[in-house]
């Protein structure tokens, strides 16, 4: 099964490469329009080496992983245990329900750092793969300390834009991954914010990262599959 290569276990933060895409709560995002996405991504999965995840709000996350044989992440868990929690999610639910992982501390929505480290620990005993989103190369430096499996840097001024981060700010990515190659060797690295095409993709390779986490360049795009196909190409895949 595909999936199965996307646990914690599993994974191969150095050695693969990677294609997250985060549906957010966009309208084409949740729900049938959700599948329809993943179907897509599970096509392109039968085809290319570059590991490929979908991270799905937490009311799709059974039907997705029913229907769909491919990585599903929770966009957010929460640093609680069994009890009283009102409104919560779960880490224990999330595995449960048969996600491979979660985000944590994306850009919409932050955590102090006592619960990113207590949610990479849960995660890990749990075998979901932690991946920690950040903003700038210090908190990048401060994740990877925490040794999660993969740090996503994301500039928040470019997220939803146009220009990506490849382009925008290349020294964001590189200064990334040479931190994290000193602080923490295994963890991988991803970026992030405004990648939309093949080009941004292939520089965000070249600049040394293990691959991006993306939104509204597939979630909001007239051709979803078009353009994932286009920037699948961008990690050299040949479809
Ligand atoms: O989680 C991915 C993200 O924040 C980047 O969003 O729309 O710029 O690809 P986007």
């Amino acid at each position: 099964m595909f999936r199965e290569n996307l646990t914690h276990s599993k994974i191969r933060p150095k050695n693969d490469r990677f294609f997250i895409l985060n549906l957010k709560t966009y309208k084409k995002g949740y729900g049938n329009e959700a599948l329809k996405i993943a179907k897509i991504l599970e096509d392109f999965q039968r085809k290319v080496k570059v590991k490929i995840g979908v991270a799905v709000s937490p009311t799709d996350i059974r039907m997705i992983v029913e229907e769909c044989d491919i990585g599903v992440f929770a966009q957010h868990i929460d640093n609680i245990g069994f009890g009283a929690h009102t409104g919560y999610i779960l880490p224990e639910a999330v595995a449960e329900s048969g996600a491979i992982g979660s985000l944590i501390n994306h850009a919409e929505h932050r955590l102090t750092l006592s619960e990113i480290h207590a949610l990479i620990q849960k995660c890990h005993s749990l075998d979901l793969t932690a991946v920690v989103c950040t903003n700038n190369v210090a908190t990048t430096k401060a994740a990877s300390v925490l040794e999660p499996d993969l740090v996503a840097v994301e500039p928040p001024e470019l997220i939803g834009g146009d220009v990506s981060v490849s382009t925008a700010r290349p020294e964001v990515i590189t200064a990334s991954v040479e931190a994290v190659k000193q602080i923490a060797p295994k963890v991988g690295v991803l970026c992030g914010a405004g990648v939309k095409t093949e080009e941004d993709v292939r520089r965000a390779i070249e600049l040394g990262s293990q691959g991006i986490l993306l939104a509204s360049g597939v979630v909001k795009a007239s051709d979803p599959k078009k353009v994932t196909e286009d920037m699948l190409r961008g990690f050299g895949e040949h479809l």
